[in-house]
């Protein structure tokens, strides 16, 4: 970054050349370690070499996901990792706002397309395509990401719906197993290969809860029963009976411990897809009970003894082949197992029936040693197909949801991988043909697709250069002239054909084709196809033969007559039966070849495909050993390039993977509306609600265009919009549903604020409205407590002032009685002794008011202190200006009496706090200016000897 110093450059023109360095390594991410990359679209340069060297990285520091734009490269860690694929993990990413943010796992492509399917943006199923060589483990990843929806899909609704969803997501689970041991085998390549391609649909219903499922399988190698290539096993199954069957059960499928069986090579290596109870408990779950697992193992027992039934050379055409030395024993006990007639079955095996003739007439003819083999395995084949076959039906009975329960689907295709070896032959060239249709699949739809439709769109877009498949097809599967018409037609002419006959006739007729090569060196007739992933050489030697998959109507007959209760409905007997005369070599209908079948399975799939959104995961092998923590360049480099994976990076990186028409975007998105004041302030400032309302109301209906473009920059997100869609990058997606989220938030949030109001406001009022009623009638129990308090104080006032008038009308007659009784004393003479003013006035006030405790009597009732002696001073006409001049103390209150009253007859009663008697003999003082003796006058004047 260019450091700012007060605005000018702080450092030199080298500094800044430095700073632009570092910009530029930043741009290009040269500071990210390599392993610290998710995205390959980051590596900087897009190159074979340094995606590379990114996932080498990657993988040694034990990082197998990479994200590649719109692809997902797995690597296989070949070790276990369960840390990686723990429920929690996948909780924590199901739980994730963005998983994309979340490093890359197969557990993002999986929620993604969860939410794809719950955001319901078209086209709302979603597939899953899992691609990579054999034993880069796509079964592997599939089998995780069916837990993962298991997880994730389970329901949460009521414990009784989540109960019968367990128990689908369980039995879908349990669909693995059993089809892993009837359908794979240990190869060269992988000691778990499968040995056919499955395409699981995991329906949901409209709560996004998983209620069904359905298995479609293509192309089962179902030659593998009676032809295992060296080093290889056959299907884990028989090993799995062999090993894991109980002592009784070994009696009655006739599997005594270590008997030698040519159909079961490499019995001693032992590999943990051997479990027998694994499988028998799953097929358990799936409804297939024990006597019919019985039924099944006993027929596979018997297909293992019919492996041992050789044949020698008769030596005379005329004669059948005899069997070879202890065969004989092997026939009877394969008989007996599959519930045919020894007999029938040998003579079925020895001699073919043939019509010929106008009357098809028939005849039999012995069978030469290698015809005889070829019925036995064609037998075996037989039997093994349609039981794999009747077993995927099973499984799809147990798992299929009614078709009403379901609307959407995540489709899980795990299918072969790309093969090429030194001698590759018609099951081959099927698998690497399927492989050309899906990668043209995944052309069509992420570069070829996208480049024109931006085209189409008006998006300015500088097309790179991809690697179009096409041409190979035409070449496999086009019309009229491609190699599958030239073996198809082989077939159809139903004559003897040789393997330089056809090598010829496809050289001949697509001469000059691009994608058709030739090895000149090449011992025995072929010819090569260029695929995407590399040339390929077929040997043309058997080709023809495979392709019809001749099944002889005598073996059909024969099992058609089995008494054994499975083969029986692997076999049903024709309803009805062809007639003899039909001329079956003159047949005109299309013969149904292996080829022409397989490719309408695949048309059907690829048919499905084109109607989902199509995830891919491309499984990537390290190395061949199948050890950890080794990374083999070329191996790897030759899977980046068969897999387009360097093309891809290089668009996505640069494209825009998602479109939506403009309806659909406006539909899902025009509420961002709301979100344009937070983040581009309108320049008319805010609404004049006060902003209340964020978005202009949608009354005026405003054209498809100006909505969208309002819409387009509400959010700073690369939007392009074209003529009919708008396109954007998987992160803008993310924003958009982001913002989308927000708003609804918004929106909730206003519902439930307004709610919140309304509620308050309501009890506001309740509680205003109590406060009310409690005041009134507060104020009335208030009212009427003081109307009674005034009647009460007015009966005490009348009672007061009355007791005070009879109490003034005794004292002034008790006065007037002693007036009475003074008047004979003179008054003292002037002269005798003199006083001061004061004096003379107090006892004049003496003289007049002597009966004090009258005059304290007649003071109010509780009036003390201050106001008492005001009383007294009144009573004695003391000076009132200046009270502390003339202190007055009662005599009373420092003797403690407390009150003195008048009794009407004349005596005065005190209330002492001590007894009176102590002022018996005391006198009332000489002191003119006290007032104290006043009492003991009154005890003197109540005394008889003074008074
Ligand atoms: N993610 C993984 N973690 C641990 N081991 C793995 C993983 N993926 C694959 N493997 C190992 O690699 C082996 C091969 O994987 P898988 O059977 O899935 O290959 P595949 O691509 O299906 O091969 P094929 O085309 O032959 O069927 C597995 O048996 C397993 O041991
Ligand atoms: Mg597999």
């Amino acid at each position: 970054m260019l450091q700012q110093v007060n605005g000018h450059g702080s450092g030199s023109a080298a500094h800044s050349g430095e700073s632009l360095r570092e910009d530029l390594k930043e741009l290009l991410g040269g500071e990210v370690p390599p392993q610290q990359l998710n995205d390959l679209t980051k590596v900087n340069p897009v190159t074979l070499e340094t995606v590379l060297r990114c996932l080498q990285a990657r993988y040694m520091a034990d990082t197998f996901y990479t994200n590649a734009g719109c692809t997902l490269v797995a690597m296989n860690p070949f070790k276990p990792v369960p840390q990686l694929y723990s429920p929690e993990l996948m909780r924590e990413y199901h739980a994730a706002s963005q998983p994309q943010t979340l490093k890359p796992h197969i557990f993002t492509v999986g929620e993604q397309t969860y939410r794809n399917v719950k955001s319901l943006i078209e086209p709302v199923n979603q597939s899953v395509v899992v691609s990579g060589e054999s034993g880069a483990g796509k079964t592997w990843t599939s089998r995780c990401l069916m837990k993962f929806y298991a997880v994730v899909a389970a329901s949460p609704m009521s414990w009784e719906s989540h109960k019968v969803a367990e128990r689908i997501e369980q039995r879908i689970l349990n669909s693995n197993p059993v089809m892993e041991a009837f359908g794979n085998a240990c190869t060269l390549r992988n000691s778990n290969s499968s040995r056919f391609g499955k395409f699981i649909q995991l329906q949901l219903n409209g709560a996004q809860q998983m209620t069904g499922a359905a298995v479609q399988t293509y192309l089962l190698e179902k030659t593998r029963v009676a032809c295992q290539a060296p080093s290889e096993r056959n299907f884990h199954i028989f090993y799995q009976i062999y090993k894991g069957a109980h002592a009784e059960e070994r009696v009655r499928w006739r599997l005594p411990e270590g008997a030698a069986f040519s159909w079961l090579p490499h019995p001693e290596r032992t590999l943990e897809e051997d479990c027998f109870e694994v499988t028998r408990e799953a097929m358990l779950h799936l409804g297939i009970d024990a006597p019919t697992q019985n039924n099944i193992f006993q027929a596979l027992a018997g297909l293992l003894h019919l492996g041992n039934t050789r044949f020698a050379d008769s030596g005379n055409e005329a004669q059948p082949c005899p069997l070879v030395d202890d065969a004989q024993c092997s026939v009877g006990t394969s008989a007996l197992l599959l519930g045919l007639p020894e007999d029938h079955l040998l003579e079925t095996l020895q001699i073919r029936t043939i019509r010929a003739g106008r009357g098809q007439q028939v005849f039999q003819k012995p069978c030469s040693q290698a015809e005889c083999n070829t019925r036995r395995d064609c037998l075996a084949k037989l039997v093994y197909a349609r039981l794999f076959d009747w077993l995927v039906s099973v499984i799809n009975s147990s798992i299929c949801a009614a078709p009403d329960s379901w609307t959407t689907f995540i489709g899980l295709l795990d299918v072969y991988g790309f093969e090429s070896f030194p001698n590759n032959s018609l099951e081959q060239l099927c698998i690497n043909y399927a492989n050309e249709k899906l990668q043209q699949h995944f052309v069509a739809h992420y570069l070829r697709a996208q480049q024109e439709e931006y085209a189409m769109e008006g998006l300015a877009w500088s097309f790179v250069s991809y690697q179009d498949n096409q041409p190979c097809l035409d070449l496999i599967e086009g019309s009229p002239v491609s190699i599958c018409s030239l073996i198809n037609e082989e077939c159809r002419l139903n004559r003897p054909s040789s393997a330089a006959q056809l090598q010829t006739r496809i050289e001949s007729a697509l001469t000059g084709h691009p994608r058709l090569g030739r090895d000149r060196l090449s011992p025995e007739p072929s010819f090569i196809v260029l695929h995407y992933a590399g040339p390929v050489r077929y040997r043309t030697a058997g080709l023809v033969e495979k392709n019809k998959d001749p099944v002889p109507p005598e073996l059909t007959s024969l099992l058609q007559q089995s008494q054994d209760p499975l083969l029986k409905v692997l076999f049903p007997a024709d309803p009805e039966d062809k007639s003899p005369e039909e001329p079956s070599g003159q047949n005109r209908a299309p013969v149904l070849t292996v080829v022409s079948k397989f490719k309408a399975s695949l048309e059907q799939l690829l048919q499905v495909l084109h109607g989902t959104t199509p995830h891919y995961i491309r499984c990537i092998k390290p190395n061949s050993q199948a050890q950890a923590q080794i990374f083999h360049r070329e191996e790897v480099l030759s899977q980046l390039e068969a897999c387009g994976l360097v093309e891809t990076i290089h668009i996505s990186a640069a494209g825009f993977p998602i479109r939506v028409s403009h309806r659909n975007f406006m539909e899902r998105y025009q509420l961002l509306r709301r979100l344009r004041p937070a983040i581009t302030p309108s320049p008319h400032g805010p609404c004049p609600d006060g902003g209340r309302s964020e978005c202009p109301p949608c009354t005026e209906p405003a054209t498809l265009q100006g909505l969208l473009q309002e819409i387009l920059h509400t959010l700073p997100a690369p939007l392009h919009c074209g003529r009919t869609k708008v396109f954007m990058t998987d992160s803008t997606l993310e924003l958009l549903e982001r913002g989308r989220a927000q708003v609804l938030e918004q929106c909730a949030r206003h519902i439930q604020r307004g709610w919140r109001r309304h509620r308050c406001r309501t009890q506001a009022r309740r509680r205003r409205a109590a406060v009310l009623i409690q005041a009134a009638v507060r104020s009335w129990l208030t009212r009427k407590h003081i109307q009674q308090l005034h009647a009460a104080a007015t009966v005490i006032k009348r009672a007061w002032r009355e007791w005070r008038i009879r109490m003034a009308f005794l004292a002034s007659e008790e006065l007037d009685g002693v007036e009475e009784k003074h008047s004979p004393h003179a008054p003292c003479s002037p002269g005798s002794s003199p006083l001061p003013p004061a004096q003379t006035r107090l006892q004049g006030a003496i003289t007049r008011l002597w009966p004090l405790g009258l005059a304290l009597a007649n003071a109010a009732v509780g009036v003390h202190g201050f106001q008492r002696k005001l009383v007294v001073f009144a009573c004695l006409q003391l000076p009132v200006g200046s009270p502390r001049s003339c202190a007055v103390q009662t005599a009373q209150e420092q003797a403690g009496v407390l009150s003195i009253r008048a009794l009407p007859q004349g005596s005065i009663r005190f209330h002492c706090r001590k007894s009176p008697l102590r002022y018996a003999d005391t006198c009332p003082g000489p002191s003119p200016d006290s007032v104290t003796g006043f009492n003991q006058i009154l005890l003197e004047r109540h005394r008889p000897g003074h008074v």
